[in-house]
């Protein structure tokens, strides 16, 4: 079984890259279908989903689309509050557009939650997530998730983007953290 160490953690394969790529192919056929003439602006949250929104977007083959890149921000001081980040780096106008929230991975919600209520004050047409990885079992929000591309158990896992304390993201597989 394939391991790899990161900091203080062993971690052992959970998804094959093969069985991410074709998760995400079916994802971008979905899309490709529903978003037709609504020229999405597709939103990559980073860090972490840059990897998907890489593999998701050149998978889009409408013309009239456009992908922006934005990051939750904490003021400073803030780290330990647990208060609301702020989205920063989005330089589009959103009003009256439909827009597409890329995210790798949806645990208790709190994140995407607080994403779709900063982008609402600047009145798109619509919000839609579409996410890599969702934690139904880490779930305390009721969000709407448009597009999932797979349920996982509620282990920590790095790779294809996801980080374990800055470590991991270029794993272009998924490991998950092994029980010792
Ligand atoms: N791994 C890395 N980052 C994360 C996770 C995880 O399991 N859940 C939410 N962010
Ligand atoms: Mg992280």
């Amino acid at each position: 079984m394939k391991q790899v160490k990161i900091h203080d953690k062993n971690f052992q394969l959970f998804i094959p890259y093969e069985k991410i790529r074709a998760t995400i192919e079916k994802m971008a056929e979905t899309m490709n279908n529903d978003l037709k003439e609504k020229n999405p602006l597709f939103l990559c949250i980073l860090n972490g989903s840059f990897m998907f929104a890489a593999e998701l977007f050149k998978r889009i083959s409408l013309i009239q689309t456009e992908i922006s890149f934005v990051k939750l921000a904490s003021y400073r001081g803030d780290k330990t509050s647990g208060q609301v980040k702020q989205l920063i780096g989005l330089n589009e106008v959103i009003e009256g557009r439909t827009v597409v929230v890329l995210e790798d991975i949806v645990d208790s919600g709190l994140t995407i939650e607080n994403i779709q209520g900063q982008l609402k004050l600047l009145n798109p047409r619509e919000v839609l997530v579409a996410t890599l990885l969702l934690k139904p079992d880490a779930l305390i929000r009721d969000v709407k998730l448009d597009y999932v591309g797979m349920e996982i158990p509620n282990d920590f896992i790095v790779g294809y983007g996801l980080d374990y304390d800055g470590l991991g993201r270029n794993l272009i597989d998924i490991y998950s953290v092994a029980n010792e």
